[in-house]
């Protein structure tokens, strides 16, 4: 007989005279008679319980079974009498598969988001991480439903590249050169090093991207990314996943719209396909995330160029921590004071200052700004950042020149102006940060598995 998932038997019509279920033991509780056991197996965050009689040829052992301890059930489902649940299980036969000894670190119901980030090997096997990461695993079908459902082709962009598209200079080195001769040399040799030249993990596959919208029409890339900022905040991360879309003939309005319509369908997904998984986060993690789910799908997002945004505020009167420059780059305290207190929903920022921004973003009439948009959100500030690209060969040479931007190496995005080039645009998203605005969460550590941050990579 074959296993039935948790989910499944609790979504049943009728009483079942034979199942089969495998999982952990969350609790367990003996009486006289009986052994009430709660079986999770990680298909959803309800638990099923197992009641097994002390009749049971076994049953010095089902005694033994402690939370954490692995077991197959044989039974009936019947409909329980107990509240909030329909159905459980009477046991015929309980085998044990493996016992979780006393320091099994998971007995609490409830642990800190600190001290589970330290058991990140076990930490979903609890409620929320459980739900975390199947939201996380439905978000990225999701993803790859919409743009399937649009005529976007899915594209793989190399995880190692030779250029660095944001030009940040934040990247990770790849090599193949051993460090001690590396050492003994005094210096790097890339010309004998494994590609002949320098390597590293990409920031972006946008570059790539590009290059496949002006063949194949509309693609995306959604895969990892990497970045060397030594930045310790509750929003970044040295290893995150991005959805980059880019597409040819669109503008920046076109690309705009594009964001608002995947945030708006996203947010449905979730709703519809997680809702037990959701209420979890609605419930215990943040009261206001309802309504935050719902400004996203039902409102128009706001649109400001950059110009309005620094006026707004300076004029807000807010005492930031950080002033705020017509010219400089806004921080996230300036984000999140725009998304969440001044326009309470997410918020198109258009049209910032070239010079704060990477070169390939297309030069605006004004000649001082560029094309760009971030999509600001509550909570969270910046989860998109995107621009129409600079389809004019002349300029885009002219900028590149402008920023000590090597010609010869980027030869191969210049051929792409040169032949058939057309306005073309694209973004790209964050998906933890996609997470953490679905969910409430407020520390990207806790969507990611094994998160990577400065002087973290225990797991
Ligand atoms: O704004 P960014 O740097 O844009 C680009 O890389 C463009 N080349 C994308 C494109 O146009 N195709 O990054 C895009 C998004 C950010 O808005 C943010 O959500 C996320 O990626 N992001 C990070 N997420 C987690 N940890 C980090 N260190 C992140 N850096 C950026
Ligand atoms: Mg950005």
């Amino acid at each position: 007989m074959k296993r039935v998932k948790i989910n499944t038997l609790l979504a049943s019509d009728e009483q079942i005279e034979k199942v089969i279920v495998k999982g952990w033991v969350r609790t367990k509780r003996d009486s006289k008679e009986f052994s009430f056991m709660e079986l999770n197996d990680g298909s959803c965050l309800k638990n099923i319980q197992i009641i097994a009689d002390s009749k049971l040829e076994n049953y010095v052992e089902i005694s033994s079974i402690t939370t954490g301890s692995a077991v197959s059930i044989e039974g009936r489902l019947v409909e329980s009498p107990g509240k909030g649940q329909k159905w459980e299980i009477h046991a015929d036969k309980v085998d044990v598969i493996s016992i979780a000894p006393e320091d099994y670190p998971l007995q609490k119901k409830r642990h800190s988001d600190e001290f589970l980030r330290t058991i990140a090997h076990l930490r979903a096997r609890t409620n929320k991480y459980g739900a975390i990461f199947r939201i996380r695993s439905e978000m990225a079908f999701a993803i790859h439903k919409f743009y399937n459902e649009k005529g976007f082709r899915y594209l793989h962009t190399p995880i190692i590249t030779g250029s660095d598209c944001e030009g940040a200079g934040e990247m990770f080195r790849v090599t193949a050169l051993d460090p001690s001769s590396v050492a003994k040399a005094g210096k790097m040799d890339f010309h004998s090093d494994f590609f002949g030249q320098e390597a590293n993990l990409t920031v972006s596959g946008q570059l790539s991207a590009e290059m496949f919208a002006l063949a194949l029409g509309d693609v995306y890339t959604f895969g990892p990314t990497f970045r060397a900022e030594n930045s310790n905040t509750s929003r970044h991360v040295a290893e995150f996943w991005m959805v980059e879309p880019e597409m040819a003939f669109c503008d920046l309005n076109g690309n705009i719209d594009h964001a608002q319509e995947l945030l708006k369908y996203l947010t449905k997904h979730a709703i519809t396909n997680c809702s037990e998984d959701i209420a979890l986060f609605t419930d215990f993690v943040d009261k206001e995330l309802r309504k935050v789910l719902e400004t996203l799908i039902n409102e128009e997002y706001a649109k400001i160029s950059y110009d309005e945004a620094v006026e707004l505020l300076i004029k807000s009167g807010k005492n930031f921590e950080y002033k705020v420059v017509n010219g400089n780059d806004l921080q996230s305290e300036h984000e999140r004071f725009l998304a969440e207190e001044y326009f309470k929903k997410p918020v198109f920022l258009m049209n910032y200052p070239k010079t704060i921004k990477p070169f390939y973003m297309r030069v605006n009439d004004d000649g001082r700004t560029v094309a760009a948009v971030d999509l600001l959100v509550p909570r969270i500030g910046e989860l998109i950042g995107g621009s129409q690209r600079e389809e004019r060969l002349y300029i885009l040479e002219e900028r590149m020149e402008q920023m000590n931007l090597s010609k010869e190496s980027y030869w191969w995005y210049l051929d792409s102006r040169r032949f058939g080039t057309v306005p073309h645009s694209g973004f790209g998203m964050g998906f933890e940060r996609l997470l953490m605005l679905l969910t409430g969460v407020s520390n990207i550590r806790d969507v990611v598995p094994f998160p990577r941050t400065p002087g973290n990579i225990d797991f």
